[in-house]
């Protein structure tokens, strides 16, 4: 099947559920030519745990390709060495209607990856470009939901964050703090899967945000601790196809009954950085909401 006839196929659908449909997404990654775990700043890493290199570049060109045969576009930002960490392109920024904030990093050990995306920014034909003034992680915490931006607070960035990113993009942001260490960017915990579907893990957020997300998806996917664990909600969704950790068994099983098509991926090398299939790529949003690009 050819890329082009792949995204217009449509699994056949159970009785009452919705047709999926795949649009092309453009991507960014990031090639982990100089991924190690040589610090800790999130529960998963552990420095004196060895990390195989060699497999963690295997499982990255493998999702590459997985994208690509999908019918996406990925581009790739080349990384630095001392920047171990710069594999997790979703970090590097938002980039929404050709507009793009890019990220300051809450950490010192990651600082040097802002400049380092920005460039890769500027170098691009965009409408606007500007370095966030706020601590922001870019799609580590901001996820794009077509007529809203979902928001993670508590780990990474705060609510001021919040306002900037609303500011900037003219675009609603709903604040959902999170509460696990484990799961310290919003995109380990909650992934959207189109315009009105989005799966998350509800004890990751507070009761507050709980409600929040349960008045905004009465239908959504809730996750379980171990779909949580393996990262599955660190997934890349193109609103048909859903990219996510093999490991995430029960959610793969969830996106398959509401008619979007799994695509299970091993990220396990990439999960000691504390990252999965999501936090490897940013995406370059077209905006659905309005007639702009
Ligand atoms: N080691 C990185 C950190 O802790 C992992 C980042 C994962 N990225 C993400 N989008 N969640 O910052």
């Amino acid at each position: 099947m050819t890329a082009a006839a792949r995204l217009r196929a449509n699994a056949p659908l159970a009785a009452g559920v919705h047709a999926r449909v795949a649009t092309p997404r453009r991507y960014v990654m990031c090639r982990p030519d100089h991924f190690e775990v040589a610090y800790a700043i999130n529960p998963w890493m552990d420095p004196a745990a060895p990390v195989d290199r060699a497999r963690a570049l295997a499982q990255w060109e493998i999702l590459r390709a997985v994208l690509e045969e999908h019918g996406h576009t990925v581009e790739t930002v080349p990384g630095a060495p001392g920047l171990p960490d710069m594999v997790f392109a979703a970090n590097s920024g938002i980039v929404i209607g050709g507009h793009a904030l890019s990220a300051r990093f809450a950490h010192p050990e990651r600082a040097a990856e802002g400049p380092a995306f920005h460039a890769w920014f500027a170098a691009r034909e965009l409408r606007s470009l500007a370095v966030a003034s706020e601590t922001n992680e870019g799609e580590g915490d901001f996820a794009f939901a077509g007529s809203r931006i979902l928001a993670g607070a508590g780990f990474r960035c705060s609510l001021s964050a919040h306002a900037e990113v609303e500011r900037y993009f003219d675009l609603p942001v709903v604040s959902l703090e999170l509460v696990d260490p484990r799961f310290y960017h919003l995109d380990t915990a909650l992934t959207v899967l189109d315009d009105t579907t989005v799966a998350y893990y509800p004890p990751a957020f507070s009761p507050a945000a709980r409600d929040t997300l349960a008045a905004l998806y009465p239908d959504a996917i809730r996750a379980d601790e171990n779909d949580a664990v393996r990262f599955g909600l660190n997934a890349v969704s193109d609103g048909h196809h859903v990219f996510l950790d093999r490991g995430a068994t029960n959610l793969i099983a969830a996106v398959g009954a509401r008619g979007f098509t799994p695509v299970p991926v091993d990220m396990s090398e990439l999960r000691k950085g504390g990252g999965g299939v999501k936090c490897c790529v940013l995406e370059l949003h077209t905006r659905r909401d309005t007639t702009a690009a």
